[in-house]
C-alpha cells in the first residue's frame, strides 16, 4: 500500500491473473479493494472481516444503518449465510444468477451484524462479471460490496470513476472495464416461497421476474427516510435523495426547459437526453434555449439497456463540465429497465415534474 505524506495512493490494477491474486491477498489482509461488477463498481471486503467492513463505511461516509450486499462466488454454499430452504430459491437462482439480482433473506447468525446493520436479514447476490467472479473464486469467500461512491453520490461504472469518488481513501481498484448494465441490481425481499417484494428496481426487470416465476411481485411503498423515522429498515436504497450529482439536476420535459433557463438567468446548461444524436440536439437546443449547451445523449434509438449503461457515465461527465445545471428529460417508458432508470433520475433530481 503506497502512502505519500499520510495520503493513501490509490492504485488501479489491470485485471491480470497476477493482479487478481494480489487483490485477493490484500483482501485477506483486511485491505479494501474496489471491484468491477456487471452493474456498478463495488468497494469490497471479506464478509467475515468486521474491521475491514467498518473501513468501507468510513471510506464511503456511509451511515451504519445502511446494510451491505454480500457477493458470492459461483457454486458457493450460501446456506452459510442464510436461514431459508435453498430448494425454494432454486428456481430464482437458476434463472437469474449470476446476474444483477439481489435477494434479501433471513440471515444466519455467523453473518456479522455490521454487514446487515443489525437486521435479521442479509442481502446476497452472485455477480456475473468475469473478473469479479475470478476474484471471488480465488478467495473462496463472499465479499461485501456497496457501490464504490461517496454515500448518496453517483455510482461509478469505470475504474477511473471510482478513483474520482474514493481516490486517496482506498488503496486498490481492480479495473474490469466499463460496467455492462450500468445501474445497480434489483433488490427483492423474499418473505416466503411465493411472497416476493421489490425493494429497489434495477438490472433485472419485474416483468421478467414475474414471467419466469409465475407470481406477482409486490411493490414496496415503504420508502424509508432515514434512521430518525423509527421505522424498521426496509431498504435504505429507497432513500429519497440518492445517486445525486453535485450540480442541480432538473428533471423536466424538454418543452419546459426554456422557461426555467429564462427565469434562472443561466449561461451554460448541460443536457441529458434519452436518445438521438448529441451533436444534432446540441445545435437544436442552442438555438431553442439561446444559451451555451453541453449535450449528452444516452442512446441512439431509445433502447433502455443502452440508456442504463450510459446513465451514470454521462451524468458524471456533465457534473464535471462547465454547465451550471443539468437538465434531463424523464424516462417515459415505465416497464422493463425504464422503472429503474426513472427511479434513479427521480432520486438524483433537485426538481421533478
Ligand atoms: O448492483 C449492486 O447491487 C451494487 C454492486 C456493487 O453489487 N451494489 C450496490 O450496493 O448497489 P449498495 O450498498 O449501494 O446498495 C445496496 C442496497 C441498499 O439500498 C441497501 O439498503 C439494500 O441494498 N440492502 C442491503 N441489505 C439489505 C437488507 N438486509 N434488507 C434490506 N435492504 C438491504
Ligand atoms: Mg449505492
Amino acid at each position: 500500500m503506497l502512502m505519500r505524506q499520510n495520503i493513501m495512493i490509490t492504485q488501479i490494477l489491470k485485471p491480470t491473473l497476477r493482479n487478481i491474486k494480489f487483490a485477493a491477498k490484500q483482501l485477506r489482509q483486511g485491505k479494501l479493494v474496489a471491484i468491477p461488477t456487471e452493474t456498478v463498481y463495488g468497494l469490497a471486503a471479506i464478509v467475515w472481516d468486521k474491521a475491514a467492513v467498518k473501513k468501507i463505511f468510513k471510506a464511503k461516509k456511509r451511515p451504519y444503518f445502511d446494510p451491505l450486499i454480500v457477493h458470492i462466488p459461483k457454486g458457493y454454499d450460501y446456506s452459510r449465510l442464510i436461514r431459508f430452504q435453498k430448494k425454494i430459491l432454486e428456481k430464482i437462482t437458476e434463472k437469474f444468477w449470476p446476474g444483477p439480482l439481489t435477494l434479501v433473506l433471513p440471515k444466519n447468525y455467523q453473518v456479522p451484524s455490521v454487514v446487515t446493520s443489525g437486521l435479521s436479514t442479509v442481502a446476497i447476490r452472485q455477480p456475473a462479471h468475469s473478473i469479479c467472479q475470478k476474484l471471488l473464486m480465488e478467495l473462496g469467500e463472499p465479499l461485501v460490496a456497496p457501490s464504490a461512491n461517496q454515500f448518496g453520490k453517483i455510482s461509478p461504472t469505470s475504474a477511473q470513476a471510482v478513483k474520482e469518488e474514493l481516490g486517496g481513501k482506498i488503496p486498490y481498484i481492480l479495473d474490469g472495464g466499463p460496467c455492462r448494465v450500468g445501474i445497480e441490481s434489483t433488490v427483492i425481499l423474499v418473505e416466503g416461497p411465493k411472497k416476493l417484494k421489490l425493494l429497489r428496481p434495477g438490472g433485472v426487470s419485474i416483468e421478467e421476474l414475474e414471467k419466469v416465476l409465475k407470481i406477482k411481485i409486490q411493490k414496496s411503498k415503504n420508502a424509508r427516510s432515514g434512521k430518525s423515522s423509527g421505522q424498521p429498515i426496509q431498504s435504505p436504497g429507497l432513500l429519497k435523495h440518492h445517486y445525486a450529482p453535485k450540480k442541480p439536476l432538473i428533471l423536466l420535459p424538454t418543452s419546459k426547459w426554456k422557461n426555467f433557463v429564462f427565469k434562472n438567468k443561466l449561461k451554460t446548461v448541460g443536457l441529458l437526453l434519452m436518445q438521438g444524436s448529441a451533436e444534432n440536439k446540441k445545435k437544436y437546443f442552442e438555438k431553442f434555449l439561446q444559451k451555451k449547451v453541453i449535450c449528452k445523449s444516452l442512446s441512439s434509438n431509445g433502447e433502455l439497456s443502452q440508456i442504463a449503461q450510459n446513465l451514470y457515465k454521462e451524468l458524471r461527465f456533465l457534473d464535471q463540465s462547465l454547465a451550471q445545471v443539468i437538465f434531463c428529460e424523464p424516462c417515459t417508458k415505465k416497464s422493463g429497465l425504464g422503472l429503474a432508470i426513472q427511479d434513479r433520475l427521480t432520486r438524483a433530481a433537485h426538481k421533478i415534474l
